[in-house]
């Protein structure tokens, strides 16, 4: 363990403000300050989750912050080029940290008025987070909870995971040269995310269990010397990941949109967005946060019905949160990324929402199914529980909770090559809901036609497409 503040005027060369980052409790009435390079993951003294606190740049650097980002996409060095590390200066590592990179980050921003309309907007943008280099937004993390485990001097990193916070993990560990376990709910994961993993190295554990047996063991694994844990409960992930808030500013050209809307599963994308947008308004980056809204699948939505309960209590409520939330004993959805039912960061998360004023609600499985084939008819590939955030956007705005001319970013978490099977299956009309519910039908199909090889027949069969 290194003494605060000691660590960093050792390591520090370059503008990294690490100097007097420290890790600290988010427990109400607790606070405990940990240092950063202590291998915890929840506070030693309440048990609670801990964020990290990294020192601001005084408010008249700030400005500077912006055009030198901005350079750095010009910049032919790999730490600038990653769009994670082009943020470092608010990032808790010191210059000369042994960062492990895959050049994550900088995914695009696209419009698309087909998913727009279907919302009922005039427009809508989606950032797709899986065009990282595993194709989901969790590389974002995993570059800087990799980095940390070698400052750690860690040997084995671990994951508990639904499939892709699994092959993420299995990359950066090995490119560090670091063994990785991983522990999958049995037969729950998609194929194309465990053969990612298997590839990449990992040593690969199906438990017989859901997801949140999986994290359980992780808690519990954990307090081993040997092992450090790569998941969301680990503060550094976070870290990572709230750089995706600064990139999409960026892209907006500092303009803040009205709604950014995440799926939410272990819900530690929303809580690191949260915390990226905050640290920008706390530096004048931004005058004001976008609402934060959270989509959950029906059957997994533990977040959602806790916002319902408080809802429906009022501000007193608002005001003093629960310690606790009611866990999802038996969660479904197809969507399987995100079929959670005892979600890690629900606080941080739930915090994120409430101070912008976002939303949490469910979507069906249908719901699911049909925005994902219309977010692909805007040229756009999605693994389904980012549709979620689509179908979501839709009922927000029947609901007049997003206006038709508001600004709408929906973050797109993963690629649409994770999850072939549900894509194929939805087309030929043959996706079942696993959430007890009625059969999904393909609103939106497009079922693949076998025809003769000659000319005749190909044009024959073309005949009256729209
Ligand atoms: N979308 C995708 C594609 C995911 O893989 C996940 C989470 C989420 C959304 C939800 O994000 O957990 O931060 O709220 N996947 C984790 C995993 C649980 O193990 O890959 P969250």
């Amino acid at each position: 363990m290194t003494p605060r503040g000691k660590s960093v005027a050792a390591l520090s060369r370059a503008g990294a403000k690490e100097a007097n980052a420290f890790q600290k409790c988010i427990g109400p009435g607790c606070g405990r300050e940990h240092d950063l390079n202590e291998r915890v993951y929840v506070c030693a003294e309440c048990g609670a989750s801990l964020e990290i606190s990294v020192p601001k740049p005084a408010l008249k650097d700030a400005a500077g912050l912006r055009d030198l980002w901005e350079s750095r996409r010009r910049s032919l060095d790999s730490l600038d080029r990653s769009g994670v590390w082009r943020f470092r200066e608010l990032l808790p590592f010191a210059g000369a940290a042994p960062v492990v990179t895959l050049l994550e980050g900088n995914t695009p921003l696209y419009d698309a008025p087909r998913s727009a309309a279907y919302s009922k907007l005039d427009s809508l943008r989606l950032k797709h987070q899986g065009c990282n280099p595993t194709g989901s937004f969790k590389d974002t993390g995993m570059t800087a909870a990799v980095t940390q485990a070698v400052v750690l001097r860690a040997r084995t990193v671990v994951c508990a995971s639904t499939g892709n916070t699994a092959a993420s993990l299995a990359a950066y560990a090995a490119r560090a040269g670091l063994r990785s376990a991983i522990l999958l709910p049995h037969g729950q994961i998609s194929s194309s995310k465990l053969a990612q993993s298997v590839d990449y190295g990992a040593a690969v554990r199906e438990i017989d269990g859901n997801f949140d047996d999986c994290m359980k063991l992780i808690r519990e694994l954990g307090g081993d010397p040997s092992i450090y844990v790569a998941n969301s409960i680990n503060p550094f992930r976070i870290e990572g990941q709230k750089t995706v808030a600064f990139e999409l500013i960026e892209q907006c050209a500092w303009r803040v949109p009205d709604h950014v809307v995440v799926p939410g599963g272990n819900l530690g994308n929303s809580s690191a967005l949260g915390k990226g947008f905050s640290e920008l308004l706390q530096l004048g980056l931004i005058r004001r946060l976008p609402r934060l809204s959270v989509i959950q699948a029906e059957g997994a939505a533990p977040l959602a019905h806790l916002f319902a309960s408080l809802a429906a209590g009022g501000r007193a409520m608002k005001e003093n949160l629960p310690e606790e939330i009611m866990p999802v004993a038996n969660p479904k959805t197809l969507a399987t990324a995100i079929k959670i039912g005892s979600p890690v960061s629900w606080k941080k998360a739930l915090r994120s929402i409430l101070e912008s004023g976002g939303s949490v609600i469910t979507v069906s499985e249908q719901e699911i199914a049909d925005a994902k084939a219309v977010i692909g008819r805007d040229g756009i590939g999605c693994e389904p529980a980012s549709a979620t955030t689509v179908a979501g956007i839709r009922r927000l705005a029947v609901a007049g909770l997003i206006r038709p001319h508001d600004d709408v970013v929906a973050v797109l978490t993963g690629h649409i090559l994770k999850d072939p099977d549900y894509v194929s299956h939805y087309h030929r009309g043959t996706l079942a809901s696993e959430a007890g519910g009625p059969p999904i039908s393909g609103a939106f199909r497009n079922q693949p036609q076998r025809v003769a090889a000659t000319k005749e027949a190909v044009l024959r069969s073309l005949e009256g497409l729209e």
